[in-house]
């Protein structure tokens, strides 16, 4: 009888995880203690439009406008500030990825990064990605979405900002 109460204990234990790990199955694990982020990654979000993959940042990337982004990545975006999913160093393992397939998109990863025009960084975080777990920013004005941009590139460059 107590067998089989472990066994069903067990049970419940081990699925979870392995549904976790077999949901990211790109995902190492590193003796255990550490996941490394994927890159490059596959993309589950749709491309933009022509008239947005045109667009441009119009901002300089000066510090105001990095700090300003940093500040709505890190606290202040509504519904959750990017930093939940894409991690407090912007390679896509914030603390809900483990419930999240698709995998939030890994910002450190310039082999991804290089291929995202700015108008397709600024489609997405404006309306969402559908079948994702990435929502719309609707109540972000375009100022903020740019400083965004500003700031989500940082993570793929070389120099410390
Ligand atoms: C609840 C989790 C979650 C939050 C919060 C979130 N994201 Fe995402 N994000 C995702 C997921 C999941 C994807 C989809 C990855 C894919 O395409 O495979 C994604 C994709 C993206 C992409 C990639 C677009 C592309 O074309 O590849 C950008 C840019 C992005 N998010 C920016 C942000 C920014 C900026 C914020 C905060 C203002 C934010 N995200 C908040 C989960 C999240």
């Amino acid at each position: 009888m107590t067998r089989v109460v472990l066994i069903w204990i067990m049970f419940w234990v081990a699925m979870p995880v392995s549904m976790a790990m077999a949901a990211h199955p790109g995902v190492k694990v590193d003796d255990g203690l550490e996941f490394l982020p994927l890159c490059p990654q596959v993309r589950n979000t749709p491309g933009a439009t022509d008239e947005f993959l045109r667009l441009k940042n119009p901002l300089n990337p000066s510090p105001e406008n990095i700090f300003a982004g940093q500040t709505l990545f890190h606290f202040d975006a509504k519904p959750g500030p990017c930093r939940i999913c894409h991690g407090i160093s912007g390679n896509g393992l914030g603390i809900l990825f483990r419930e999240l397939t698709p995998s939030p998109r890994n910002f450190t990863c310039s082999k991804t990064m290089t291929t995202l025009p700015d108008g397709q960084l600024f489609w997405i975080i404006k309306n969402g990605s559908p079948g994702t777990a990435m929502p719309a920013f609707k109540n972000l004005d375009d100022e903020q979405i740019w400083q965004l941009i500003h700031y989500i590139r940082h993570f793929s460059k070389e120099e410390e900002h």
